[in-house]
């Protein structure tokens, strides 16, 4: 009984060692890595959340598909030795395993590679020329949040699919994109944090066949008027998924695209904040503050000509603001400062007609002497009386339109855009008044003090003293109603 049980189990054995070779003609039977799953006759190998911190040994040379997604590798670095063996490989799944980084070439020996999918890792920087050599059909980067992309990330690299959606993106360059122009047919970018595209991204858009870019954060003003029309006329390369939607400025907020019209990505010309003259006896500083959307770059223009720029930051839309220092100056009797604030809506340019302060020497009045030099006394005079300025509107829409545009293209302006101009205009008449009126009162009580030449203390309050600094400060604040400007 015992022998004939010992034969029944060794013939079993036989029997099944020969099906397993006949089924493994080719293909595997016996080695299929632990914790894993190698479906017969399929050449797949599946170890999905497999506990495995390592990529397992033992995956037979001609698999076709590796799938180890949710396996926390204990190395979050990838080299070209994880995958020496693996050269058959047509998809590859590497989904949420704690990856992140991987070094350049990793995958250049899978030359048959056609799917890779990195998301859900902790990936944070690619480097240049990383993924070289391969010829991907799509390629899926999805939920990687803060990932960089050097400028050459994917040169040497082709693929019909680019999915990275969830990645956290802002300011995702062209350049990244440019080495898969040609072969890239579609593009997610959906849940992003784009606030703005370049209109260069037209050129790769158009080539596509699907592109997602909804839920990010766009700014729509008329910079992104090209992204609109595209839309609008492109609308099958967006179907499939959410529309591109505005979080900016907050009349347009969570608004999808297609509830918008061209006519509502405006953008609005500058507008001066604050213009400061500030003196010291052999320095100026002039400040120019202007705001605008999008926030204007400065220009501050010398009388010679030359011009300092100043772009807006980046990072902190805010006031846009424009500081430059006149040291040692040679200023003639009237010395035209110009500062300039452009943005896609136009130009406008304030003027401020700058006379530097002539020191002659006066004999001290023994009371002002207190807390300034005489000479200081002398500069407001020379400011107050030479110092002009005047400003001018002039945008790409109207040119030379002034605050007030008195052309037979008032039409075009709403009653807001005219009614917040003439008060613009008036109170900038009211300041030049206010300006005019203290300068000459201000005159008018040093004649009569000089009159008096010692006086009691307390006419003080309306003699002009200077500050510990001996400085001297024009300040024009001017507030406009926001114009409209439709581009
Ligand atoms: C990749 O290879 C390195 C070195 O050979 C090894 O330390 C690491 O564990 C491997 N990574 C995986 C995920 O197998
Ligand atoms: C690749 O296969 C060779 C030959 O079977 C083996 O010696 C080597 O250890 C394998 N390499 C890896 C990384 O699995
Ligand atoms: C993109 O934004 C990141 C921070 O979000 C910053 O570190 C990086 O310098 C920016 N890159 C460019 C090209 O502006
Ligand atoms: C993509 O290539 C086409 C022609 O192949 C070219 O016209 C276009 O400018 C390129 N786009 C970019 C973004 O380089
Ligand atoms: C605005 O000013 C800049 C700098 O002076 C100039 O280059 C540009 O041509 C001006 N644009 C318009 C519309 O006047």
């Amino acid at each position: 009984m015992k022998r004939k049980g010992e034969l029944f189990c060794s013939l079993r054995e036989l029997v099944l060692c020969a099906v397993c070779v006949i089924v493994s003609l080719g293909s595997i039977c016996a080695t299929c890595p632990r914790n894993c799953f190698c479906p017969p006759m399929s050449n797949n190998v599946y170890c999905s959340r497999g506990n495995l911190d390592i990529i397992p040994d033992g995956i037979p040379f001609d698999t076709l598909e590796l799938t180890l997604n949710d396996n926390k590798f204990k190395n979050p670095v990838l080299t070209r030795r994880n995958f020496t063996n693996l050269s058959s490989l047509k998809n590859l799944y590497l989904s949420g395993c704690g990856i992140e980084s991987i070094a350049i070439d990793t995958f250049s020996g899978l030359t048959k590679l056609k799917w890779l999918d990195i998301s859900k890792n902790d990936l944070k920087f690619i480097p240049d020329f990383t993924f070289r050599g391969l010829n991907l059909e799509n390629f899926f980067i999805n939920e990687n949040p803060g990932i960089q992309f050097s400028s050459k990330a994917f040169a040497g690299l082709s693929t019909r699919g680019l999915y990275m959606h969830n990645c956290a993106l802002r300011n995702l360059s062209l350049e990244v994109l440019r080495p898969l122009n040609g072969s890239l047919r579609a593009l997610w970018l959906y849940e992003n944090q784009f606030e703005k595209l370049d209109k260069e991204w037209l050129y790769l858009l158009r080539s596509l066949s699907h592109v997602r870019l909804g839920k990010n954060n766009f700014h729509c003003n008329c910079e992104l008027t090209w992204l609109y029309e595209f839309f609008v006329k492109e609308d099958s390369i967006f179907s499939g998924g959410d529309a591109p939607s505005c979080s900016s400025p907050p009349s347009h907020r969570n608004k999808l695209f297609n509830a918008l019209k061209a006519g509502d990505f405006t953008c609005e010309l500058p507008t001066f904040k604050k213009v400061d003259a500030i003196f010291e006896s052999e320095l100026g500083k002039l400040t120019c503050t202007a705001s605008g959307d999008p926030s204007p770059t400065l220009y501050w223009i010398r009388p010679d000509g030359t011009t300092e720029t100043y772009y807006p930051s980046k990072t902190q839309p805010k006031d846009s603001e424009g500081v430059m220092y006149i040291t040692n100056p040679q200023l003639t009797d009237k010395s035209k400062y110009k500062c300039i604030a452009n943005n896609p809506a136009g130009n406008v340019t304030f003027s401020l007609n700058l006379a530097w302060p002539i020191a002659k020497e006066k004999p001290m009045d023994s009371t002002t002497v207190g807390r300034t030099p005489t000479t200081s006394v002398n500069k407001v005079n020379t400011i107050e009386n030479k110092n002009t300025y005047e400003w001018t509107v002039n945008s790409k829409a109207e040119k030379n339109m002034g605050i007030v545009s008195t052309t037979d293209k008032v039409k075009q302006f709403s009653i807001v855009d005219i009614v917040g101009a003439v008060i613009g205009t008036f109170l900038l008449t009211l300041l030049i008044c206010a300006l005019v009126f203290h300068f000459y009162y201000r005159r008018r009580e040093r004649l009569r003090y000089d009159d008096k030449r010692c006086c009691e203390n307390k006419k003080h309050k309306n003699v002009y003293t200077m500050s510990d600094h001996d400085e001297n400060c024009i300040k024009m604040m001017i507030q406009r109603n926001s114009e409209h400007i439709h581009s």
